[in-house]
């Protein structure tokens, strides 16, 4: 079938159900939702089977539900109405929740059914429950739901609120008021929640040190204990604030007033009021950890669940570290872990922005990743995977491909290539080891078609290794037997020697150092060139600055339009 998605923007929860729907035989095309006029159009030289709306913000317009059938993604249970679903579920503790699939008509998420799929609601941000549960779910229920749209005699549930399976209710857009913590009287339990249900947007607004911010990335503090409300430490780029009977971590603020008002570290927004705020170390129980290592059956794994998947420089310099103290183990093998969210995104964009140059800062951290991708690929005493729990994007795709083996969860997305960030080379020694592992043949498919991919069209390519599991839990447990029995495995001291072998002869042919270069070249003309297109582009992603078009990449129906023009 044609399925024409329209969708306030290509996020994950879209990009995975492209991917889906594409592996489901189906040919999908992408209109965001900016104006009705580019909305009819879009259907107009598409014409569509159908139309699935993954993630609005808008009611589509009439136009388009009276002549398609118009299927929305809602993340909510059946009968759940409005646009704060995942906020209410969260902040009201729900023990279960999910995606509904229903057919737009004049009221809002009032539609017939066409299916849904529910799950246990997990204690976590909003994003994260979003990236993982809730995108599982929509793939679940909207398969189902065009399943039996192409069988043609299937008749969609309309909402009947006196059926005793109908649970949701019609709930209001959720406001700053409703999120307030009331330091004085919220346990830390509370204040979690609070934070978590509006983590990654918008954030709970709050006043600290005469100042508005917005609170992100709430961590449980175990030990630390003071007056609610105050400040009493600091760990990592984490502020610790008291509460009833505890503490919590905040890792990120935002401040709409001041001159970067974007997400940026605590200690960074703050920097000036935290000067006598005492420092701590984080522990098993106690402080804001980025960055652990842990040891098992010959195995060593380090974690680092950076927030949104970002990698400042000093974040790839901390882990370079980690990483070489690491292999000094007596392990036989290293599984870098990144988070159950994302291993890595890459560069990090807002800190970029924040610097006083964006453009050295950008030159800082490509040349932290690349000396930490450097390690990995020179690691001759273990063997490497990379267990990607959750997506990767640009460099971090790279970086994990660093490592001898990539194993990803069923469902993760990998976006690999740099380009959309205004036609940004790249680096992370990607022109090493995109053709060594996806084959010459491929790189420029990769490279030039900016797609998201999914770990079993990666797996096929040769960028992922194994694709296993499709929840983080039991994906941590069965990569944890796989590490476990390469390490044991009778075949190990012949598998590295025949790795280290393989790796002397690419440098003897080209030494890294010379794809470095020749990365970096063009990257400093993206960073220092008389083209600003990269910082530009970086500006609009991290201000959220909203698109004017869709890019072409994923509009099929404007280069049909486009070849249709040039013909007559
Ligand atoms: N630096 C800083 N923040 C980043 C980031 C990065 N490299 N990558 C993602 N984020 C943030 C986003 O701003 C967003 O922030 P929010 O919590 O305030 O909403 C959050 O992570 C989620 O990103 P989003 O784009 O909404 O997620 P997605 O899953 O829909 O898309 C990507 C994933 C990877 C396709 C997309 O985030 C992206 O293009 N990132 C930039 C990658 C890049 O160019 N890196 C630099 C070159 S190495």
């Amino acid at each position: 079938m044609r399925i024409l998605f329209l969708t306030h923007a290509f996020n994950s929860l879209t990009q995975r159900l492209y991917t889906e729907l594409h592996e489901a035989g189906h040919e999908v095309s992408v209109e965001f939702d900016i104006h009705d006029n580019f909305s009819l159009e879009a259907a107009e030289l598409y014409q569509p089977d159908l139309i699935i709306a993954p993630f609005l913000k808008r009611a589509i317009p009439q136009e388009l539900w009276r002549n398609y059938v118009c299927l929305v993604v809602h993340p909510g249970i059946r009968g759940d109405r409005g646009p704060s679903a995942l906020d209410w579920a969260i902040i009201n503790g729900e023990q279960r929740w999910g995606v509904t699939v229903l057919q737009a008509n004049a009221e809002m998420d009032a539609g017939d059914i066409w299916a849904f799929s529910e799950f246990q609601l997990r204690d976590d941000t909003k994003a994260s429950i979003y990236r993982n549960e809730i995108t599982q779910a929509a793939v679940d229920a909207v398969l189902k739901a065009v399943q039996r749209f192409e069988q043609g005699d299937f008749k969609p549930q309309p909402l009947d609120y006196s059926d005793p399976e109908i649970h949701g209710t019609l709930q209001p857009l959720m406001q700053q008021s409703d999120r307030t913590i009331d330091w004085g009287q919220d346990d830390t339990q509370t204040v979690l929640r609070k934070v978590r249900c509006a983590d990654g947007f918008p954030g709970v607004k709050d006043e600290l040190f005469g100042r508005e911010l917005f609170l992100y990335d709430a961590h449980l503090e175990s030990i630390l204990t003071g007056r609610p409300g105050d400040v009493i430490a600091r760990c990592g780029h984490a502020i610790c604030r008291a509460t009833v009977n505890g503490a919590v971590w905040i890792g990120h603020l935002r401040d709409k007033q001041s001159e970067h008002p974007f997400k940026l570290p605590a200690t960074m927004v703050l920097q000036e009021e935290i000067t006598g705020i005492p420092e701590i170390q984080p522990g098993l129980d106690s402080g804001y950890r980025d960055i652990w290592y842990e040891e098992q059956g010959g195995v060593g794994y380090l974690h680092f669940p950076f927030y949104n998947g970002a990698m400042g420089s000093d974040q790839c310099e901390r882990l370079r570290q980690a990483y070489i103290k690491a292999r000094l183990c007596d392990t036989k093998v290293i599984v870098l872990m990144g988070g159950p969210n994302y291993w890595s995104n890459g560069m990090h964009l807002n800190l970029i922005e924040a610097a006083e140059s964006p453009a050295d800062e950008s030159w800082r951290n490509i040349n932290a990743i690349d000396d930490l991708a450097l390690e990995i690929i020179n690691t001759d005493s273990h063997l490497t995977v990379a267990a990607l729990q959750g997506n990767a994007g640009a460099g971090g795709v790279f970086l994990a491909r660093a490592c001898d083996e990539v194993w990803a969860r069923d469902g993760v997305i990998l976006n690999p290539h740099y380009k959309d960030m205004g036609n940004l080379y790249g680096s992370e020694y990607w022109s090493y080891l995109l053709p060594r592992y996806a084959g010459p043949e491929n790189v420029e498919r990769i490279t030039q078609g900016r797609l998201p991919m999914s770990a079993k069209e990666a797996h096929e390519l040769g960028l992922v290794n194994a694709v296993f599991e499709q929840e983080v839990s039991g994906f941590v447990e069965e990569l944890q037997l796989r590490a476990t029995a390469m390490a044991k495995a009778p075949a190990y001291e012949s598998r590295l020697e025949f790795k280290n072998r393989n790796r002397a002869t690419d440098e003897a042919h080209k030494p890294l150092q010379q794809y470095r270069d020749e990365e970096l070249e063009r990257m400093r003309l993206n960073f220092y060139g008389f083209d600003p297109s990269y910082h530009v582009a970086r500006y609009n992603f991290v201000y959220k600055i909203p698109k004017s078009r869709t890019p072409i990449t994923i509009a099929r129906h404007r280069r049909i339009g486009r070849k249709l023009r040039r013909v007559s």
